[in-house]
């Protein structure tokens, strides 16, 4: 391994490159990276950073955002199959249908979508920072897209706001069952229960508290409690461990690994700074268009 980390660091030298992972990407990625979070964080980030080269360990999205956002700079992915289903979960006529339908609307892109989606929308959001900002947003009508379940917890919350909603969701968020929360707390009867949105809206009910990946690891580090369901994907243990050394963290069930996230591995990462592959390409006039909702979000947000 720590060989690995130092044919890493020279790489990263001669390329003037920096490495950007996403939580849910393997421990020995995330321990090799410049900069680990949530896809807020690491959206942002990749608009700071100096290196001319970003490689974005995560799922196909995160790194177009990255070069949405970054169009000057070389952005790598080490896997190009690593894709999120979610992302391809709505379409674009059904947008327009809707555009049609309701005056006074906005169409609210989940960032984990497609660049083809993205250009479509007004503004994106991430788990983050979704209630902020449609809560800031003059408009009454909000089609949600692609994830159902984050479109209704958010609308739970905005009840002055009337939802559309779409029927893109996490197969991992969802394989998380209201029964198995249930069997799991009855199990662990002094863990709190961390949720992140991509959970349907049964399963968040039971949640102790609801948010990103980052916002989970921020409250379980800085909460009294000693033990933890987590509901949300397994990655986030290297790093719940690693800042809570005396925590106790519990999944809900097997299932919560999510096989794009973990495609990602030491050495693809070398091999993709190496061989300068594979590089994220998009057309200009994408660029142009899928950047205006991205740098609205950066903009809500702040
Ligand atoms: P966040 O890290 O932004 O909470 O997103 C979770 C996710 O599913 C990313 O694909
Ligand atoms: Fe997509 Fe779900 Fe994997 Fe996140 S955890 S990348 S939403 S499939």
């Amino acid at each position: 391994m720590q060989e690995k980390i130092e044919l890493l660091k020279k790489l990263k030298k001669e390329k003037d490159a920096v490495i950007l992972a996403h939580y849910y990407v393997n421990d020995e990625v995330q321990a090799a990276a410049d900069y680990v979070g949530d896809s807020y964080y690491l959206s942002k980030i990749a608009t700071q950073v100096p290196q001319q080269t970003i490689l974005f360990c995560g799922v196909k999205f995160m790194g177009e955002s990255a070069k949405i956002l970054n169009p000057s700079k070389k952005v790598l992915m080490p896997d190009v199959l690593a894709d999120c289903p979610m992302a391809h979960m709505a379409q674009k006529e059904k947008i327009e249908e809707m555009r049609q339908q309701y005056d006074d609307l906005a169409v609210v892109c989940y960032i984990n979508s497609t660049a083809e989606l993205k250009l479509c929308a007004d503004v994106c959001v991430t788990s983050s920072n979704a209630m902020k900002i449609v809560s800031a947003l003059p408009n009454k009508n909000i089609y949600f897209i692609p994830d159902e379940n984050l479109g209704r917890y958010i609308a739970s919350k905005l009840p002055e706001k009337n939802f559309i909603f779409n029927d893109g969701f996490c197969h991992v968020h969802t394989s998380i069952t209201e029964e198995n929360v249930r069997k799991a707390k009855e199990a662990r009867p002094d863990a709190l229960f961390l949720a992140h949105p991509e959970c349907r809206m049964d399963v968040l009910k039971l949640a102790d508290y609801i948010g990103s990946t980052s916002g989970i690891i921020d409250f379980a580090s800085a909460s009294g409690a000693k033990e933890f369901i987590i509901g949300t994907e397994m990655g986030v243990l290297y790093e719940l461990e690693a800042k809570n050394p005396g925590k106790k963290f519990y999944s809900v069930g097997h299932r919560q690994y999510c096989p794009n996230m973990k495609r990602i591995t030491l050495e693809k990462v070398i091999a993709s700074l190496e061989k300068g592959e594979t590089e994220v390409l998009l057309e200009n006039s994408l660029i142009e268009e899928a950047k205006k909702p991205l740098e609205k979000m950066l903009e809500l947000a702040k």
